[in-house]
């Protein structure tokens, strides 16, 4: 059985072709109309997989804009599936977990508990904050002036923390209690006539991964998963933003990973919650 998921989200909609066993298609599309970035995304998982409309058995919507689609696309039926369900199935799905935090960083950031073997069915929300992709996107705009984040994340490449950020053994001279003499005490607390375009660049980034990770790591602890979180969406997958969010979540005692296709793991968990619920109608699923 083939089934397309598809994630609208608060940035981009994330497309992608699944069935019982495997994926056959990722497409993305950026669009602020969630209704066009959807219709986007759909037409070009297909013509890209060179698969037909008329093979498609459902459509599974999620994502901030999911709920502004009607129940068929292009002839096809569409269910809706809770966001919070699909990024705990996605993010085991994708980590070959049986529980897991699943993290989701995309415009803004979710904490999701999930449990089960095979596709971790239970799941709850613990927890997020408002600072994520979003975030470093308008800071970036803000204080930089650049327009896309790809930009802020070149300059942040080339950036020198030590001249932003305030560390602990800047201010003790020493580590303190859990924390390591060169652990951030002050997030752009060093500021000064040093600081320079791309040391900015480096701090947003850094303020970004280190309060996803935070929270994530306190989060996951409160439901005795923090030795399994998985970062998901599109941050997970750029390098420095999913490195500062590791080292945060170690420091606190926890384990992260990013699995493979992270970016379309809400989208692959909407698919996969539909597949059950097709396969297992009474309730399985
Ligand atoms: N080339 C890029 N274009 C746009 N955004 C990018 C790019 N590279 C990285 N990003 C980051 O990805 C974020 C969006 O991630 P993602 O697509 O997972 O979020 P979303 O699903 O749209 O949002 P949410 O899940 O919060 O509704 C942006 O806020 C931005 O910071
Ligand atoms: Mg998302």
């Amino acid at each position: 059985m083939l089934i397309a998921g598809l994630d609208v989200g608060g940035t981009a909609t994330k497309a992608v072709l699944v069935t019982e066993s495997e994926i056959k298609g990722f497409a993305d599309v950026s669009a602020s109309d969630s209704v066009s970035s959807a219709m986007g995304a759909l037409g070009k998982l297909i013509l890209e997989s060179g698969v037909g409309v008329d093979e498609l058995a459902s459509i599974a919507l999620t994502g901030g804009g999911a709920n502004r689609l009607p129940n068929r696309l292009l002839g096809v039926r569409a269910e809706k599936i809770d966001e919070i369900e699909a990024i705990g199935v996605g993010g085991c799905y994708l980590s070959g977990r049986d529980r897991a935090a699943v993290v989701s960083i995309g415009t803004g950031t979710a904490v999701v508990g999930a449990w089960g073997e095979g596709a971790c069915m239970r799941v709850e929300h613990l927890g997020g904050t408002a600072v994520g992709g979003g975030t470093l996107a308008g800071l970036g705009r803000l204080i930089l002036g650049k327009s896309s984040v790809d930009s802020v994340l070149e300059m942040a490449r080339e950036g020198d923390l030590t001249r932003v950020d305030l560390t602990v053994g800047d201010i003790v001279g020493r580590g303190v209690g859990m924390l390591p003499p060169d652990a951030t005490a002050s997030n752009f607390g060093k500021v000064g006539d040093w600081t320079r375009p791309v040391d900015v660049a480096a701090g947003i980034v850094n303020l970004v991964g280190q309060v996803v990770g935070t929270v994530a790591v306190l989060a996951a602890r409160a439901a005795e998963l923090e030795d399994s979180i998985v970062l998901v969406g599109r941050l997970a997958e750029e390098e420095l933003v999913a490195k500062t969010v590791i080292h945060t979540v170690e420091l606190f005692g926890g384990r992260a990973v990013v699995p493979e296709n992270a970016t379309y793991a809400t989208a692959i968990g909407a698919a996969r919650r539909l597949l059950a619920r097709v396969t297992f109608p009474s309730g399985r699923g």
